[in-house]
């Protein structure tokens, strides 16, 4: 390099994390604690994300939230703690995901990474980052295959990488492959020029099926790593449990916890702070939020159970959703179920 070209790993990119949705999947969870606070290993999810960009030397972040939830910016204040620049984007109403996008960066001249902010990956961005300039792409989108790519956006993609075309949701049989959108997208900053910031628009639904169409350079980055998009209280339990089994040996439990000698606790679980298992309780391959509860004798098997809950002697929950502050009562058996905050479960 004579020094008149650009660096290929731009240290200085800022990053637009998305994180505006309802959450309405991740219900009964969500109703009091927001989807990028939800736990995964005992730390807020978004905190996961801005430790992976951080870890990429993406430092300046911009949230792009729908509401003025004080909990996020109490959470994450001005981002120091975490080593981030980091700043908040409110919307009036909802702008979508090219909206918000085209609102954030206006005026921005530099490419610049978008992320959905319900996404735990390790994901190698500086190649991203290198592939894309290397490609001389106007937008990469990084794509992970799937089993079944029917509720992601899927792509098809050429030879030499790039997308030719970009389908939302198809049907499972009608799917052209089992690539999805796995929601990080490298922008090139003279694509906001073709974006609108004053309406809801999404770009999954607009800009990318049009850059496929015009057959511009949209080029899709895969690699095979690790890669989980947090929809559902399912995939909550899941992605705790699978990151437990491979960074803790299996079980991860919070400060200030008290297990009873004769409880168990099967691995892969994770507890949150200051659990309590009375005698013979039992928790396996679940996800406990901090100050859960379970009397003696009771057991919580593949469930999420939210901050407070209590499990009252001897009884069992299974396959279920346990929201804030919600009792199942003694002897009770609760299987495949969702129980709202505050509520009492009997049989
Ligand atoms: P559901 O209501 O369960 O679908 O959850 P969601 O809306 O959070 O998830 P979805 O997969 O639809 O959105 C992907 C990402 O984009 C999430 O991180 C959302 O927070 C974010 N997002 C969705 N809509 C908007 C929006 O209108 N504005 C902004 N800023 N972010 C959005």
């Amino acid at each position: 390099m004579d020094g008149s070209e650009k660096p290929v790993y731009d240290r200085e990119m800022r990053a637009i994390v998305l994180v505006g949705g309802e959450g309405t999947r991740l219900r009964p969870l969500t109703w009091r604690t927001p989807k990028q606070l939800v736990p995964v290993l005992n730390r807020p999810l978004l905190e996961h994300l801005m430790l992976h960009l951080r870890e990429y030397e993406v430092t300046r972040v911009t949230l792009a939230m729908t509401n003025r939830n004080a909990l996020i910016r109490d959470t994450f204040g001005d981002g120091a703690a975490l080593g981030i620049e980091l700043d908040y984007a409110y919307e009036d109403t909802p702008l979508g995901s090219g909206g918000a996008i085209a609102s954030v960066a206006a005026g921005w001249d530099e490419p610049f990474l978008v992320c959905n902010g319900d996404i735990v990956t390790d994901l190698d961005l500086r190649a991203m980052i290198e592939a894309h300039r290397t490609a001389g792409a106007e937008l990469s989108m990084h794509l992970h295959e799937v089993d079944d790519p029917s509720s992601f956006g899927v792509a098809v993609v050429d030879d030499g990488g790039r997308i030719t075309r970009f389908v939302e949701k198809p049907p499972r049989e009608s799917a052209p492959s089992r690539l999805i959108n796995a929601g990080t997208w490298l922008f090139e900053p003279g694509l906001l020029a073709e974006m609108d910031a004053t309406a809801f628009n999404r770009v999954e639904d607009t800009l990318f099926p049009r850059l496929c169409e015009e057959r511009r350079a949209i080029v899709g980055f895969q690699q095979p790593g690790y890669w989980r998009d947090i929809g559902n209280p399912e995939a909550l339990r899941l992605v705790n449990l699978e990151l437990a089994t491979r960074e803790a040996a299996g079980v991860v439990q919070g400060e200030g916890c008290e297990v009873a000698a004769d409880a168990a606790i099967e691995a892969p679980s994770v507890l949150g702070a200051a659990c309590r298992l009375e005698a013979s309780a039992r928790v396996e391959r679940s996800l406990l939020w901090d100050g859960v509860c379970l009397g003696q004798g009771a057991t919580v098997r593949d469930s999420v159970l939210g901050p407070g809950v209590t499990v009252e002697a001897g009884a069992i929950v299974d396959r279920s959703v346990v929201a804030h502050g919600a009792t199942v009562a003694a002897g009770a058996r609760l299987e495949g179920a969702s129980v709202e905050p505050d509520a009492r479960y009997e049989d």
